[in-house]
């Protein structure tokens, strides 16, 4: 295995079995290059591959073409030891749905079990470690003595981001992880989100239909359609230059309904952070 924590796409295609004899490819000869100093946003329209790709960045799908590596490794050819690192450093923050969370568990008996798993921490040194990631969230740690079901959907999405920070994984992989929060809500979680990466030196891949908190957390934006990457860059360029027509498109739309008071959410302001 190399030294350095990357997932590397190398013209990674996935198709599928569609109606009748059609072929959809999902993904269309994908390169792309994920470190621990990436900031990267990937968006595109519900359709595009997003989670598609997600899925070939962790090992949930293998690539029907091309590759994709963990430290120059196929990821689907993992063996037990290597799918341990690989668990330890890339962790996966997926959209809050029912089955996020086991149900009979509690919250954090869900949370301390990749710190026992994958850290190796017991007793109270696993409990120390949960708390203090819960608490970097804003969440209270008395709450992770209730179910999944007696929390609201927003606290139990930041679960979720606590149960794969608590590794402190090296590559962060959100798949429209705040995008079932409200807006107020959006902005704390994409900050803390932020904070943590640069705290921790993490890397972070942020997925997403929504451009605008794509936008604010990426210093490199992927625009996806129809499978291919039409476009990518520094997301400043993305944002004020792009002449592409799709991205405009995308661009376009979100000013539109950010005009709208009912609507309000993070602008799209230069980025400078
Ligand atoms: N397991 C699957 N079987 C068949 N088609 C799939 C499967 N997963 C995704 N697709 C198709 O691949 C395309 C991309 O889906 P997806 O990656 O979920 O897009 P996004 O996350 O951008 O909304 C869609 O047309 C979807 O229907
Ligand atoms: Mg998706």
């Amino acid at each position: 295995m190399t030294a350095l924590t990357t997932i590397q796409f190398t013209s990674a295609t996935k198709r599928f079995a569609g109606r009748g004899n059609n072929i959809h490819t999902a993904v269309d000869a994908v390169d792309l290059l994920i470190t621990a100093e990436s900031r990267i946003g990937i968006v595109g329209e519900s359709g595009s591959g997003k989670s598609t790709m997600v899925r070939m960045m962790v090992g949930l799908e293998g690539p029907s073409e091309g590759s994709v590596e963990f430290r120059g490794r196929s990821i689907s050819a993992l063996g037990r030891g290597d799918m341990r690192q690989f668990r330890r450093e890339v962790q996966l923050v997926a959209q809050d749905t029912s089955s996020s969370f086991d149900p009979r568990r509690t919250l954090r008996d869900s949370i301390r079990r990749p710190v026992l798993e994958l850290l190796g921490l017991k007793g109270s040194a696993a409990d120390d470690a949960v708390d203090a990631t819960v608490h970097s969230l804003d969440l209270d740690p008395s709450l992770t003595q209730r179910f999944p079901h007696q929390v609201s959907g927003g606290q139990r999405q930041r679960f979720a981001i606590a149960r794969a920070l608590v590794v402190n994984p090296k590559i962060i992989i959100c798949d429209e992880a705040v995008s079932a929060l409200d807006v107020s809500v959006q902005g704390s979680v994409l900050n803390l989100l932020k904070q943590h990466c640069e705290n921790n030196e993490a890397g972070l891949v942020f997925v997403s239909h929504g451009l605008p908190a794509t936008a604010f957390i990426s210093e490199e934006l992927i625009v996806m359609y129809q499978g291919n990457i039409v476009e990518r860059g520094r997301t400043e360029d993305v944002i004020f230059s792009s002449t592409h027509e799709y991205t405009r498109t995308l661009i376009d739309a979100y000013r539109t309904t950010s005009d709208t008071p009912h609507k309000p959410g993070p602008r799209l302001t230069k980025v400078t952070a």
